[in-house]
């Protein structure tokens, strides 16, 4: 048997705590099973206002109570609560990055209301970074690997190279960045860069400075020993297309030779029919009866009429571009002349709002519709749905395709990043769902035409089903993959 591991994961999210995405699920998910797997991971990640001290028993580190963290000429100081996450038998470390001005408001990256990004988050982010390489020295705990998480994490591989270079705390660890999603890099004007303390020389095409700006990603990218994102063609193709690259593919192209894609699993301790904890209904592979359950009572959630032979579309996330809602808006009418019911869970951009509750005025007797976030809901959409759909313009890995396929949801996907990757069309063998290539309104259109055709044929739909349903996708392989990039590091 090699060594255990020591792991220091960075991340800006993670369940339970705090979630706006898919990142949150991966960030709690991932670590446990590594733990599971007989290595010693923690996590940090920021103490936002959102996260109940009473809830999670938070605790302050005694000796994590003053900590100055230095940004520009200013010094701020920062405390540290901890926590745990422990949804599988291993028990993981979270400790909380806590500065009242930096992170107790009612939002993560944005203002709830206005929707606008908070004008300080350059400020937010180099407090964190810093933060996490002090707080990590007073603790006295020296991990063989620091593994950051997307933009908000991209100066921690920029500073151990140059800043904190000669420290010998941190001599020899190496750093791992996963990339979630490229098209949020977190760049901000030149003067930026001062507060981040790094050397002058590091603010040039080889660094941190990207169209004379600063760009926390591209410094994930540029100094950190091993890159992943998550999934096989989302690495393809940002490394090798300007349309995905969004402006780093040449980074990327430089550094090829360390980029590995890894697809995300699932915690089926969380997402799985036969146990999930907020369903009435439960059901499994073998006894499909809760599933039927599930439905009527998602659609009296929505005041709609229940039918076994309607399909029942369903729809959970980010109101974005990213997720194809320009498709759905232009193929919306056609599709809703078949005998169909929509359902939509979502939050995000105005102007997919208004669109959404323009389609539900027009549609009231197949159309539902709640805005927020509700984590609860979404369990049931997943559960009482027959249809999934995702028609993304890009999507690095995409989540809720794949605990679609546990829930017998089939999924309606593009054929891009991890959606292309998990999910096999019906027209192969062994089909799990439904996919079109071209990012075009009529190819939706037709992909999803051709699910209503085929939900026809009970026979043949119980099948698609049902090879979804017995997929496997829990963390474990790739969990070992991240280890074994782990391991070749410290070779
Ligand atoms: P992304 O991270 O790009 O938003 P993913 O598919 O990877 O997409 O993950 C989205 C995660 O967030 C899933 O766990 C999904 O259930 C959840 N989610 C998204 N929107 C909502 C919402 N409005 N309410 C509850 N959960 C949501
Ligand atoms: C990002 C991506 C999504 C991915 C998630 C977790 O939010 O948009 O595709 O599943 O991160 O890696």
């Amino acid at each position: 048997m090699s060594k255990p591991l020591n792991i220091l994961f960075v991340t800006s999210e993670a369940e339970p705590f705090a979630k706006t995405g898919g990142l949150a699920d991966v960030s709690s998910a991932l670590p446990q099973m590594i733990k599971e797997l007989g290595h010693e991971i923690r996590i940090m990640m920021p103490r936002y206002g959102t996260i109940s001290e009473r809830k999670f028993k938070l605790h302050d580190v005694i000796r994590l109570r003053e900590i100055p963290i230095t940004i520009g000429a200013e010094t701020r100081v920062a405390h540290v609560n901890s926590s745990f996450i422990s949804n599988l038998k291993a028990k993981v470390q979270v400790y909380f990055l806590a500065n009242k001005d930096m992170f107790d408001r009612p939002g993560m990256y944005v203002h709830p209301t206005t929707k606008k990004d908070y004008e300080d988050n350059d400020t937010r982010f180099i407090f964190f970074c810093r933060g996490v390489l002090d707080t990590l020295k007073l603790l006295g705990w020296k991990p063989d690997i620091i593994h950051c998480n997307d933009w908000q994490t991209g100066l921690i591989p920029a500073y151990l190279k140059t800043t904190y270079k000669n420290d010998p705390f941190f001599k020899n660890i190496k750093t791992a960045f996963t990339i979630h999603n490229l098209a949020f890099q977190g760049v901000f004007p030149a003067a930026s860069f001062d507060k981040t303390g790094l050397p002058g020389s590091e603010f040039t095409m080889e660094g941190v400075e990207f169209y004379d700006k600063l760009n926390f990603m591209k410094a994930g990218l540029m100094y950190s020993d091993v890159i992943t994102t998550v999934s096989e063609k989302y690495a393809q193709e940002i490394s090798t297309t300007v349309e995905f690259g969004c402006g780093l593919e040449g980074v990327l192209q430089q550094r090829k030779s360390a980029l590995h894609g890894i697809i995300n699993g699932v915690d089926y301790s969380i997402w799985n029919p036969e146990t999930d904890e907020h369903l009435e209904n439960r059901y499994d592979i073998k006894s499909l009866e809760g599933k039927a359950a599930n439905k009527r009572e998602l659609l009296d959630k929505f005041k709609l009429e229940y039918n076994e032979h309607v399909p029942v579309i369903g729809m959970i996330s980010r109101l974005a571009d990213q997720k194809g809602f320009d498709l759905i808006k232009e193929i919306a009418d056609d599709a809703l002349k078949m005998d169909i019911q929509m359902i939509f869970l979502g939050s995000g951009e105005k102007k997919y709002h208004e669109f959404l509750e323009s389609l539900r005025k027009k549609y009231p007797n197949k159309v539902g519709i709640e805005f927020g976030f509700h984590d609860e809901l979404a369990h049931l959409i997943e559960a009482g749905t027959d249809m999934f759909l995702m028609p993304s313009q890009y999507e690095p890995c995409g989540l809720n395709q794949i605990y679609s396929l546990k829930y017998g949801t089939v999924p309606i996907v593009r054929a891009t990043g991890g959606l292309d990757d998990t999910i096999q069309d019906v027209e192969g063998a062994n089909g799990t769902g439904f996919k079109f290539k071209k990012y075009e309104s009529k190819e939706l259109l037709k992909a999803i035409q051709r699910a209503v055709k085929a939900f026809g044929d009970q026979k043949a739909w119980l099948k698609i089903m049902k090879t979804g349903m017995s997929k496997d996708f829990s963390w474990e392989s790739s969990a070992k993959k991240y280890i074994s990039l782990y391991r070749n590091l410290l070779k």
